[in-house]
């Protein structure tokens, strides 16, 4: 099964085997394939945004389609909605504001599901996904068992979380239940956020509106031209190893990260003269240095070879090593 439509990237990619799962009680059978063929490695796949298939996948892909949406209840200064794995991210995120709730505003037009927001905790313009995220519930692969984490045990880190490092491939996430505060805070410090609320009376809605149009202005929207949304994560390196590109670079930017420094990918990557920067198909934005594209029909191979050129000349001008942000799949 041709896996092109089913990744962002729009690679040509094929599945040796391919099913679709759109009701929890149809796992039973997958599994019970899956256990009869046990060398054959499974992928769970939803809105394939954040996926580099370099290869064609010699297993079971299993499409993740389990709909619903539902509000579950308020207390005194949160409500609680419940989001199925396979629901759009960003129509979820807008359904949430014409209920007449917020706190995920800041995140709307991510590209994916609202299975895969805790997987690699998304997050753009100062919020995360971990902080509106109060359970997980996902099924163990290996025993079939359904698990409810708290948020706390999803262990969530910058674009990361239990189920992607720790226990990877083990937990299909089933549902997300968020907890959205009654009293919104506007999350408006990001550079170009502010400017473009200028004059507005602030609401959910006109500030998804405004994220939509910075987004649109800076990322390619996938429909039209193939890609992961960022491509690298932004490489934290020492206060030790920051002190001496500051010496070196003034201009580098950087923002204080736990004990040490987050610096920018997409900089790093566009000193290096990347920008724009094509080697056949693959190539970066012409407007954002750290989203890798595919221009029409560049192969994930093509893709990843040019991913480690950039990774190698970063390396050599700044001595940092970049770790790429989707899973690459060979
Ligand atoms: N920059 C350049 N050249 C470029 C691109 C960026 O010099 O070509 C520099 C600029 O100095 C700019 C800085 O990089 O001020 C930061 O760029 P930007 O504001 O676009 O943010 P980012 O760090 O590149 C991160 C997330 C995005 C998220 C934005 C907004 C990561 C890996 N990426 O990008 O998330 O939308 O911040 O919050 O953390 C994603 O994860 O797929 C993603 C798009």
């Amino acid at each position: 099964v041709s896996l092109k439509a089913l990744n962002t990237f729009g690679l040509e990619a094929k599945a040796r085997y391919f099913c679709v799962l759109r009701k929890l009680g149809g796992v039973r059978s997958i599994m019970q394939w899956a256990a009869q063929h046990p060398d054959l490695p499974v992928m769970f796949l939803g809105g394939g945004s954040n996926l580099l298939l370099v290869d064609d996948f010699p297993g079971l892909v299993v499409h993740v389609r389990l709909l619903q949406r539902e509000v579950l209840g308020q207390d005194q200064d949160y409500v609680y909605v419940r989001g199925a794995a396979g629901e759009n991210w960003h129509d979820f995120v807008r359904w949430t504001i014409e209920q007449g709730f917020a706190g995920l505003e800041n995140l709307s037009l991510i590209p994916g599901t609202v299975g895969a927001a805790p997987m690699q905790n998304i997050g753009a313009y100062g919020v995360e996904a971990k902080d509106c995220i109060y359970e997980v519930q996902a099924l163990d692969w290996r025993t079939g068992e359904i698990r409810e984490f708290s948020q706390a045990e999803c262990q969530f880190g910058y674009r990361d979380s239990y189920f992607k490092s720790v226990e990877p491939g083990r937990w299909l996430i089933v549902t997300v239940v968020f907890r959205l505060p009654r009293q919104p805070q506007w999350k408006m410090d990001y550079a170009g956020v502010r400017e473009q609320l200028e004059g507005k009376t602030l609401n959910a809605r006109v500030i998804s509106d405004a994220i939509m149009n910075i987004r649109r202005s800076k990322l390619p929207d996938p429909v039209e031209i193939g890609n992961a949304g960022s491509f690298f994560k932004n490489p934290v390196v020492s206060p030790l190893q920051w002190a001496n590109l500051q010496a070196q670079y003034p201009a580098i930017p950087g923002w204080t990260h736990g004990e040490g420094v987050k610096l920018s990918a997409g900089w790093l990557i566009d000193q290096c003269g990347w920008k724009g920067q094509r080697d056949g198909d693959a190539g970066t934005y012409d407007k954002h240095a750290l989203v890798l594209v595919n221009h029409g029909n560049a192969t994930g191979q093509q893709v990843w070879a040019f991913a480690q050129k950039i990774m190698a000349s970063v390396q050599e001008k700044f001595g940092v090593g970049l770790e790429a942000e989707p899973n690459i799949i060979f």
